[in-house]
């Protein structure tokens, strides 16, 4: 595919950035839409993030996806944010806008539209344990409000944080919220869902954060992360009998709103998409 002198560009900024998939996932998109528009890899350390920040919309650049470490950093620079920004503290996206600098947290989407893709539009009457408490959590525990969750219990090997981000999202409608430091068999909860990076490739495993019985043959167990896509966590779930949701829906989902406001059209996360990025994933 090539482009010319006036292609539209984006890309995402982390340290390290090599092992990342949205310039896959973006780059199938642009080809699907025949754009002129190119999505590169950026890699920034966090000492030269300002500046990027500063250089890349003079450059032409539409905006930026943002990952580890830069999520608290591009919010700050914002000079405005969305209310998914705005309720938990970080941006994942920048949209450059006539010297506007536009944050937003489409994670929030991105786990929304995982939970969707698996037929559960909401959590209404649910209750949901969410194991971790950093910045990947925030966006679960904001999805989880907006899925009018009844109770989430929050549960981390560092408990104070589990009380910070519980004390966030107390009081968000109708909502329950509350920091666990053990996970109560007696009231295992519908929903599991893993933001540790406990799985993940090339991550400390131990000791796992949850047990067996944690699990419920009728519940749901939810990863957000996809590297490997079949994670211990989920294989655990799906052994005791669980519906399990893997993480690369919420990859995909979180790229749509970030697409549409760079590129000006709302891409669809399809069968034919997720068959693409597995392709990618295989080997993990
Ligand atoms: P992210 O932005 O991806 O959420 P983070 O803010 O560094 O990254 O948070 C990582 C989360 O994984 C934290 O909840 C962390 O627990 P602590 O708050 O106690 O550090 C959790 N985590 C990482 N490794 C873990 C392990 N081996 N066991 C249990 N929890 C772990």
């Amino acid at each position: 595919m090539s482009i010319t002198g006036h292609a539209k560009l984006a890309g995402i900024a982390g340290w390290p950035v090599g092992h990342s998939l949205s310039p896959r996932l973006h780059g199938y998109w642009i080809a699907e839409h025949k754009l002129d528009a190119a999505y590169v890899p950026l890699p920034v350390r966090r000492e030269d993030f300002a500046a990027t920040v500063a250089l890349l919309p003079k450059l032409g650049f539409r905006g930026l996806n943002v990952t580890i470490p830069h999520k608290e950093a591009a919010f700050a620079l914002a000079t405005e944010h969305d209310e998914a920004a705005k309720a938990t503290g970080a941006v994942n996206t920048l949209v450059f806008e006539d010297g506007r600098i536009i944050g937003k947290n489409t994670d929030v989407i991105g786990v929304i539209g995982m939970f969707h893709d698996a037929g559960i539009t909401t959590l209404a009457g649910k209750t949901v344990t969410v194991y971790g408490a950093g910045g990947a959590a925030r966006a679960v525990v904001f999805a989880l409000t907006q899925l009018h969750a009844s109770q989430i219990w929050i549960s981390n090997r560092t408990q104070s944080k589990a009380e910070e981000l519980a004390d966030r999202f107390k009081g968000r409608g109708n909502t329950q919220i509350a920091a666990i430091s053990d996970v109560d068999p007696l009231r295992a909860s519908d929903v599991l869902i893993n933001t540790t990076s406990v799985g993940m490739v090339g991550a400390d495993h131990t000791p796992e954060p949850w047990r067996s019985s944690d699990f419920r043959k009728d519940g749901i167990v939810a990863d957000i992360v996809y590297r490997p896509l079949e994670t211990q966590f989920l294989h655990m779930g799906r052994a005791m009998g669980a519906k399990a949701i893997d993480g690369l829906g919420m990859l995909l989902h979180q790229a749509v709103p970030a697409f549409a406001a760079w590129f000006g059209i709302e891409p669809k996360v399809t069968p034919a998409l997720r068959t693409y990025m597995l392709e990618a994933l295989k080997g993990d």
